[in-house]
């Protein structure tokens, strides 16, 4: 009591030495416990959308960073708290099994998010990795007679080098036998014993290996398996094959926490997108929650890790796994006061669908337990299916990555990705999709615009841009300078636009955002027709015309390199670099008209590396 009243007083903790956890007492431990308020999710894009909605130009372009090492001018004063960096997980991947599409998706939609918080100049992290304890994985070892490590050491492998292969950006792909994470957990179950809110007793009930988790008796139902005619006990909610276990194991006392759940949505309705999710999560709350058992006997499950201090249980593997979110940031080493430069709370989880309800309700609630502050936003997004049902390693339907990959390309696929997958709903996948998206949107689509402008032998792009790009505005003289007026002024709203998507945040509008303003830029180069005008005369009106469409077109090309960075890091790196535009240049700062007038350099039509940004597939379905 009097410990406690020590930490409401001050707000963080210096924990005698006793009561700190043997895995942290090498370290000076300091854990924050003032409760603090959640602060609302307000991402830099949105600031940046606010500046760039305003109608006035700017009267000058971004300047170059310079980096310069001279001596600050002012009095040193006590540093300032450098701001907490963005900070963005996937959820960590079993490793009973290799890696399929529907993991990619998870990965891809992380590193979009990241990625686009770079573009707008923010620092961000991305965090990944492997769930390797657990029932699921101790059979999945014991099926193919190996040790458990062993066969997390492969696979976590397979799950990296997807991540390589699928360009994610990641800071740190975390294990969860990586040695910090398993002080974390210690250290986290210590501060719950701490709290009073972990208690020993009975469980009976029905669980599920699949899903490594207990299901209230109200959610299952007995079913039948169609090929074998096995009758069997299943969760209702994910159709996973559940068993009954009556075990003696510790409980966290999560129904403690029910009213400052409740008290939390309510305060955060859009904590979870979609909507659904949240609704989805209330429900739960309201009608399902009771304890957690938070161990496994070690004579079932051994391999996990140890309850600090009692050797004969297995810390529940949903609780080890959430923790890596926190020992990714610092946890519990983290200096006091100087918790969120490892980027704590998390800006964005995102997750599947299936896994809401641990990362929406437990989560929360083992936060809320130990006094730390909660998660920012969760993006649940839906499910791949093949043949409208899911993909997964069960149903034996997944895709591989390696193998998709191998064959569209990474930039595809992380196009077709993020272009069909859903949030709210689940997605198809179908490699006629992605032909028809490659052929239409990025073959002909950009692909198409870039050799349009950028190959043509009747303009010269960089005497265009240095010359159309930098004299007076345009005016309304003729229907070809009306036409590319208003291409413009849809440029100019393209990435405040793309930016608000992003801050929802919803990537699959901001997508569809770009490559909508693709299509209308082939429409307006068909409407004006601007090889025409280049025939004319020298100071001419159509002449000036023609000028002025293609220089449109080029800042189109520009723009849209810029804004598709975090889609496509590869290809709109191609493009960029095609244009000659310099690296400085290649952020959101630049992603409107008018602010380089620097790209194109030793232009020559035809430049080779366009010639391959998106070449003919050999074979489509
Ligand atoms: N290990 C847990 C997560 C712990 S996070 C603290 C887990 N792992 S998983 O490998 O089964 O799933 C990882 C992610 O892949 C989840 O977000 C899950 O929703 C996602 N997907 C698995 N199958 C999927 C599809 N068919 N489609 C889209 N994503 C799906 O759960």
């Amino acid at each position: 009591m009097e410990l406690l009243r020590a930490v409401s007083a001050r707000g963080s903790l210096r924990l005698p030495r006793s009561l700190v956890c043997q895995s942290c007492r090498s370290q000076a431990v300091t854990v924050t416990s003032r409760p603090r308020q959640l602060r609302a999710l307000r991402p830099a894009s949105r600031l940046f959308a606010t500046t760039t909605t305003t109608s006035s130009e700017p009267t000058t372009t971004p300047s170059e960073p310079t980096t310069t090492s001279s001596e600050p001018t002012t009095t040193p004063s006590e540093p300032s708290k450098p701001p907490k960096p963005y900070y963005i997980t996937t959820p960590i991947f079993y490793v009973n099994a290799a890696p399929h599409i529907g993991h990619m998706h998870s990965m891809v939609l992380a590193d979009v998010l990241k990625r686009w918080q770079v573009l707008n100049g923010k620092t961000a992290f991305l965090c990944t990795g492997t769930d390797e304890h657990g029932m699921k994985v101790q059979q999945a070892a014991a099926a193919k007679g190996v040790p458990p490590k062993q066969l997390c050491d492969e696979n976590a492998a397979a799950f990296e080098d997807l991540a390589r292969l699928a360009n994610i950006d990641y800071d740190r792909f975390i294990r969860t036998t990586d040695p910090d994470h398993i002080d974390a957990v210690k250290h986290f179950w210590f501060l719950l014993q701490e709290k009073g809110l972990i208690y020993e007793s009975l469980r009976e009930g029905w669980y599920s290996v699949s899903d490594e988790c207990f299901y209230p008796e109200s959610t299952v139902e007995k079913r039948m398996d169609p090929f074998t005619g096995e009758v069997f006990w299943a969760s209702s909610e994910t159709g996973s094959k559940v068993e009954w276990i009556e075990e003696k194991n510790y409980h966290f006392r999560m129904t403690a926490l029910k009213d400052s759940l409740r008290q939390f949505y309510a305060k955060n309705p859009e904590w979870i997108l979609p909507a659904r999710g949240m609704n989805q999560v209330i429900d739960w709350v309201n009608k399902n929650l009771e304890d957690l058992s938070i161990s496994r006997p070690a004579d079932r499950l051994h391999w996990g890790i140890r309850v600090p201090g009692d050797d004969s249980q297995t810390v529940y593997v949903w609780v080890d796994a959430l923790i890596n979110y926190i020992t990714k940031a610092g946890f519990p080493t983290w200096t006091p006061g100087r918790e969120h430069e490892g980027g704590w709370p998390a800006n964005v989880h995102v997750v599947g669908k299936d896994i809401l309800r641990f990362h929406g309700v437990y989560w929360p609630a083992l936060l809320m337990a130990v006094d730390l502050p909660l998660p920012q936003k969760i993006i649940s997004h839906a499910h791949w299916t093949m043949g409208q049902r899911k993909m997964s390693k069960s149903s034996g339907n997944g895709v591989s990555p390696f193998l998709a990959i191998d064959r569209w390309g990474v930039d595809t696929m992380r196009f077709y990705l993020m272009h069909d997958g859903g949030l709210a709903n689940d997605a198809d996948y179908s490699n006629h999709s992605i032909a028809t998206r490659y052929r239409k949107m990025l073959q002909g689509g950009l692909g198409g615009l870039a050799s349009r402008a950028m190959r043509c032998r009747l303009w010269d792009l960089r005497k265009i841009i240095s010359s159309t790009g930098t004299g007076p505005p345009l005016t309304r003289q003729n229907p070809q300078r009306e036409a590319v007026l208003r291409h413009e002024e849809t440029l100019r709203a393209l990435a405040p636009s793309v930016a608000q998507s992003m801050s929802v945040p919803d990537v699959k509008v901001a997508l569809k955002t770009i490559m909508q303003v693709v299509d209308d830029t082939h429409k307006l180069m068909t409407d004006t027709a601007p090889w025409d005008g280049m025939k004319h005369d020298d100071g001419s009106i159509e002449r000036a015309a023609a000028e002025e469409t293609i220089f449109i077109v080029a800042e189109t090309l520009r723009i849209v390199g810029i804004l598709l960075l975090p889609f496509m890091p590869g290809k709109a790196k191609e493009l960029l670099d095609g244009l000659r535009v310099q690296k400085w240049r290649r952020d959101f700062r630049f992603a409107k008209p008018r602010t380089d007038f620097a790209y194109a350099s030793s232009w020559r039509p035809m430049a080779p590396p366009l010639e391959k940004l998106f070449p003919p597939q050999a074979v489509e379905d």
